[in-house]
């Protein structure tokens, strides 16, 4: 039976808030005597939950008193913050946990942590035991908010540190957060997941479902709103399940209010605050609601955008994968996404190669990704993954055909980006300008409503403030504009 998700005990977090007064003020000492605060350098690799939680890593740092490391100042302190949702990402931080030894020599007292999801794995934990000795601290996802408490263990003892899988029905509210945008935030409404697709590592290593309570998640928005955010992203592995692991035994939520589910979320945030923009992801198609289609026509804040991770056009390599859905129920819930809400920005995700797809197969998938026109795709070599039911499947595709394959898909996406960016020129759109273009300092760049990105020419500086910009260009990833005036 499911566990009910439960709150760390504010006693805990308190012990974690004055572990990291007490370095704190061990690193202003420091400074005074040497004129150098420490820094402190976060590596992150992965997907959105990753970044969010080095905002978090970052946050903690800094009540710990460290510096966040900018240009080519040496490190005391470097954090892995690792993904190992496929293998290439995995041997990326194994390359740089290899370059950073040169460091370590040159200064021994620097401190070399690893975290994330490949930590949660144990042989990742015995490879960095025995061949990354300058690895000092390994902790995993469960057990983030004890990064002020393992730290402290190290600094103090000096010997190595390794905790990884706490319990796993737990939520730490209150952890210090370091936004990278002024503009835009990231907001985890729950963790984990419980789908066990059986390609997939994420399950494994990042737990089963918890989500976090109403109340805390608004009052999260509501202060992010009264700092000036204008865009909150909704974050979860899997958000249509959201409060399932709240419910207690009478199908009430652990406070006594009635059952909350993911639609009911999104309107008690949209009632609640004033928030402009409202995005989420991911939802998997097999629990998409039509009340939560309802839901997104409903509230203008709502962003017209999905994020629907289809993984295949093949009912067969679906049954194998464990996706709970077929091609037609896919291809029915577009359909009835598209009535309520026509001008839908539609995106997804694709594996090519998984054990067993065979030419027909694969035809299949590209005959949904023309038939759908994705507004957006992230395609994927399928990546083998120890640990996981498909890694034992037989069958596995050789890497020419995956190749040849993984080609033609984006033959076919890449024409659905572009005529999906085109169609826009001559319109004027709304767009939160996030700041300079990074490629072009003489642009701005933000996102429409639909969450395509747009580099646009404006007069004045235009960063955080919401937008008409009238579209002139459309490139492959982005298009171009002019502003136009505020909205
Ligand atoms: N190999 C390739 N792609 C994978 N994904 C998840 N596991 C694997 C794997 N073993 C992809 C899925 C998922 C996205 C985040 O990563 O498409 O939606
Ligand atoms: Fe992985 Fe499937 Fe869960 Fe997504 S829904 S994180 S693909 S197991």
């Amino acid at each position: 039976m499911r566990k009910q998700t439960i709150q760390i005990p504010q006693e805990e977090m308190d012990r974690q808030f004055d572990i990291m007064r007490k370095i704190r003020e061990r690193n202003e000492n420091k400074e005074k005597v040497t004129g150098r605060r420490p820094v402190a350098d976060v590596r992150t690799f992965g997907c959105q939950m990753n970044e969010h939680d080095s905002e978090k890593i970052t946050g903690m740092l800094l009540a710990m008193g460290y510096r966040i490391k900018e240009d080519d100042q040496a490190p005391d302190l470097v954090i892995f913050n690792t993904c190992c949702v496929r293998e290439n990402a995995e041997e990326k931080v194994y390359g740089h946990l290899g370059a950073l030894k040169k460091l370590k020599k040159d200064n021994p007292e620097t401190v070399i942590a690893v975290c994330g999801c490949m930590t949660e794995q144990p042989t990742v934990v015995e490879e960095i035991k025995k061949k990354y000795k300058n690895v000092d601290l390994v902790f995993g996802t469960h057990n983030l908010h004890r990064f002020p408490e393992l730290l402290k263990n190290v600094l103090d003892s000096g010997t190595r540190i390794y905790e990884t899988s706490g319990t796993d029905n737990e939520v730490a509210e209150g952890v210090p957060v370091e936004r990278d945008s002024k503009v835009k935030a990231w907001v985890t409404i729950m963790y984990g997941c419980d789908n066990f697709c059986t390609y997939c590592i994420v399950p494994y290593v990042r737990g089963r479902e918890r989500s976090r309570r109403p109340e805390e998640i608004l009052r999260e928005v509501r202060e992010l709103e009264a700092r000036g955010i204008k865009e909150i992203t909704l974050l979860g592995q899997n958000v249509n399940s959201y409060g399932k692991d709240l419910r207690n035994t009478d199908g009430e939520n652990s406070n006594g209010a009635g059952y909350m589910d993911f639609a009911g979320l999104l309107s008690y945030i949209c009632e609640n605050t004033n928030i402009p923009r409202i995005r989420f992801m991911t939802s998997h198609p097999k629990d998409l609601s039509q009340r939560l289609i309802e839901t997104m026509a409903k509230y203008p804040a709502i962003c017209r955008q999905l994020h629907l991770p289809v993984q295949s056009g093949s009912t067969r390599l679906l049954k194998m994968m464990n996706r709970r859905y077929t091609k037609e129920q896919y291809l029915e819930l577009v359909g009835k996404v598209r009535e309520k809400i026509p001008d839908v920005t539609l995106s997804t995700d694709i594996i090519v190669g998984f054990p067993g797809e065979t030419e027909e197969d694969f035809e299949e998938t590209l005959d949904v990704v023309r038939k759908v026109k994705f507004d957006m795709a992230f395609t994927f070599i399928y990546s083998k993954r120890t640990g996981t039911p498909a890694a034992t499947y037989p069958d596995q595709i050789p890497d020419d055909v995956v190749k040849d394959r993984f080609a033609r898909l984006l033959d076919a996406q890449n024409k659905n980006t572009h005529d999906s960016n085109v169609k826009h020129i001559g319109e004027t759109l709304e767009v939160l300008a996030e700041g300079q273009s990074r490629t072009n300092e003489d642009k701005y760049t933000g996102r429409t409503q639909g969450g395509k990105p747009v580099n646009f020419t404006a007069e004045e500086d235009v960063t955080g403030r919401m937008v008409l910009v009238k579209i002139t260009g459309g490139q492959t990833w982005y298009l171009e504009g002019e502003y136009v005036r505020d909205v």
